[in-house]
């Protein structure tokens, strides 16, 4: 399975010139970029092989919804991806597996590819690997309940244990193997056995070899290190390599 790379850049850079600079950066062939909406028309015309992806999306496709971004405005702005349900809207806007659930199937219905993110709390993964998978299961069920019409290339889970992200303590890699490999087999149990799962939280270039160099991962969701541009080329070289 051809693995992917992701660059989330969350809430940066501050302005249009700096985000097609960073996105120019290299030819990043096989990445998505995912830029503030505000930049993504902008990161668009600036790369030549790499898609572009959104950070969120709304479930309608026009109406009264002040602030929202629907579906069907991203794929008019010629975006390809969308990051749904990432941690911090969980925590810091309150989506819950509801609205998610009613975000992935209006999405895929538009034909953007889903990047749907689960994982877990440190409270739960000081229990152990079995209540990680027990949490992870629980939300794939909510967040996918009832969506089945659709492509499994349209659909990549990012595993991103919410304690990784942004912390600089990856998780280990063996761990984030085992559970990539319980998500693969959950999902195994639908007709989506082709479904990308990929690796989030404080990956780098130090520590990305061994996580792609496992099976089980199909790519990496890169945050922080995906706006140094130094950083992310020698990532993006990694990866290339891989
Ligand atoms: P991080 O972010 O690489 O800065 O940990 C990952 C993410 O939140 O997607």
């Amino acid at each position: 399975m051809k693995k992917i790379l992701v660059a989330n850049w969350k809430m940066n850079p501050t302005n249009a010139e700096k985000a097609v600079s960073l996105a120019k950066a290299e030819d990043f062939s096989g990445v998505v970029i995912a830029p503030p909406f505000s930049f993504l028309e902008d990161v668009k015309k600036a790369v030549k092989n790499a898609e572009v992806g959104a950070q969120d999306v709304f479930w309608e496709n026009v109406g009264a919804y002040t602030g929202e971004i629907s579906p069907e405005m991203l794929k008019n702005a010629g975006v390809s991806y969308v990051i749904i349900g990432h941690s911090e809207r969980r925590s810091h806007l309150k989506e819950t597996d509801e609205m998610i659930n009613k975000k992935v199937a209006k999405g895929l219905a538009a034909g953007l590819k889903v990047i749907l993110c689960v994982g877990e709390g440190l409270n739960i993964r000081n229990q152990g690997i079995s209540e990680v998978e027990k949490f992870v299961k629980h939300q794939l069920a909510a967040d996918l309940k009832g969506i089945n019409n659709f492509k499994a290339e349209q659909l990549v889970i990012a595993y991103e244990p919410v304690w990784a992200i942004g912390s600089g303590k990856a998780d280990n890699p063996d761990s984030a193997a085992t559970v990539h490999k319980f998500i693969k087999k959950a999902l195994a149990d639908t007709d989506k056995q082709e479904v990308k799962v990929i690796y989030g939280g404080s990956v780098n270039s130090k520590n990305i070899t061994a996580f792609i160099d496992k099976e089980e991962i199909d790519g990496a969701l890169v945050g922080g290190a995906s706006l140094d541009a130094q950083e992310f080329k020698k990532i993006y070289e990694i990866f290339k390599r891989g």
